[in-house]
């Protein structure tokens, strides 16, 4: 008697159990704002279109916002808060201090959405909506943006610092940071890809054109051409911030020029070019397949964004739908 009764008490904390880890998934959904804000979409990519309009490489600047933000304690918005009493900002950390934009854009979307929906919709789903209509605008894949994250009371300057990708990393450490998140090798070549538009400043590739790792030579794996046009733009000495093309072939167009730019050695970032020049890396064939398949490409780019917003969201009753994306509520 004593035994079943406790066996069926551990049958029913079993079925607590099971629910509570599904409930503590990613619960995201493409319905969620249907009752609560219908025309979110379109108000969020009517607005990413004007800001284009004035300024073509806004729609890489969103899309890199989104990645910046979900890389940092998953999609929440972290990104966007600026520094306060209770917050340190991630917008003074090594990736994005004098490099991230668009956070203007972001509040005029804000704006444009409160007006039609009050205190529905998070920033960190704002994101999410910019970045897929800044791909599309720019001519790249759609694809159904999932939604229903809420946004953080919370910044980590310090997460981001250390978890962000930089340019000068190894393939393995690429490797490593995409998978600490959930992002396999295909995410990491797929979503590399954005760098089909936007621009770097020559801080981030001066290393490769003067003196690589120490050598007192240019990285042997650019193009000698190329090379050329880079050290002219990026003098040795002259201002760090002059702004290069990541794709030199067609600079504000979502394609997948990036990929045969690489097999060209012709990749502007070392963490671009070593995707396709280090020999025997998972990477090389995924390079390649991307190159000579623009739709393979932006199939795997679109289900790679939806992995990429899947980064632990906040859901449910967790966190809260900030009222102005800069500033926590009550903060
Ligand atoms: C794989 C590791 C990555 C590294 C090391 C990296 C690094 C960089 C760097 C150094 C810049 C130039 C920033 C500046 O000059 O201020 C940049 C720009 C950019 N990145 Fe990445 N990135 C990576 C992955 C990604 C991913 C996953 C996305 C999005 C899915 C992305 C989207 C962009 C875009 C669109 C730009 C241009 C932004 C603009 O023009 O404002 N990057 N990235
Ligand atoms: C929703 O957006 C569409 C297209 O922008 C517009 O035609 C329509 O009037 C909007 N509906 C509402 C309820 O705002
Ligand atoms: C935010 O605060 C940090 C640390 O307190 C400081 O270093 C940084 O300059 C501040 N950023 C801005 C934009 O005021
Ligand atoms: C992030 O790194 C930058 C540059 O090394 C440093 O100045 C800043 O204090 C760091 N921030 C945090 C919170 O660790
Ligand atoms: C990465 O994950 C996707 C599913 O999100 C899968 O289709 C793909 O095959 C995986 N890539 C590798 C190299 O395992
Ligand atoms: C290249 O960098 C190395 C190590 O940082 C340094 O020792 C060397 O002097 C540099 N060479 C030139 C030509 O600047």
């Amino acid at each position: 008697m004593a035994y079943s009764s406790s066996s069926s008490y551990y049958l029913l904390f079993l079925l607590f159990a099971i629910q509570l880890a599904h409930v503590s998934q990613a619960q995201l959904s493409s319905t969620f704002y249907d009752t609560s804000c219908p025309n979110v979409s379109s108000i969020v990519r009517n607005v990413v279109q004007q800001a284009q309009s004035s300024d073509p490489r806004i729609v890489a600047s969103l899309v890199r916002l989104f990645f910046h933000d979900c890389f940092v304690q998953g999609c929440d918005g972290s990104i966007l808060l600026d520094n306060s009493s209770t917050i340190q900002s991630e917008k003074d950390a090594l990736p994005n201090k004098n490099s991230a934009r668009g956070f203007d854009v972001v509040d005029n979307i804000k704006t444009a959405v409160e007006n039609a929906c009050p205190g529905v919709v998070s920033c960190a789903d704002i994101l999410a909506l910019a970045a897929e209509s800044s791909v599309d605008l720019a001519g790249g894949p759609t694809w159904t943006v999932l939604l229903g994250r809420r946004d953080s009371t919370t910044a980590n300057p310090t997460v981001a610092n250390t978890s962000m990708p930089v340019p000068f990393d190894s393939i393995t450490v690429l490797q490593q940071k995409f998978s600490n998140v959930g992002l396999n090798v295909t995410d990491l070549v797929a979503l590399s890809g954005a760098h089909t538009f936007g621009r770097s400043q020559c801080l981030f590739v001066l290393n490769r054109l003067y003196n690589f790792s120490g050598t007192g030579s240019p990285d042997p794996s650019l193009d000698a051409t190329y090379l050329k046009t880079l050290q002219q733009n990026c003098p040795q000495g002259g201002d760090t911030t002059t702004l290069n093309n990541l794709d030199p072939t067609t600079p504000d167009t979502f394609d997948n020029n990036y990929f045969s730019n690489l097999q060209n050695n012709q990749g502007l970032l070392q963490s671009d070019q070593e995707l396709f020049s280090t020999s025997g890396a998972a990477t090389v064939s995924i390079v390649n397949s991307f190159a000579g398949d623009q739709k393979t490409f932006f199939q795997s780019f679109a289900s790679s964004m939806i992995n990429m917003g899947n980064i632990s969201p906040l859901t449910g009753s967790n966190g809260e739908v900030r009222s102005n994306c800069r500033k926590v509520n009550g903060g």
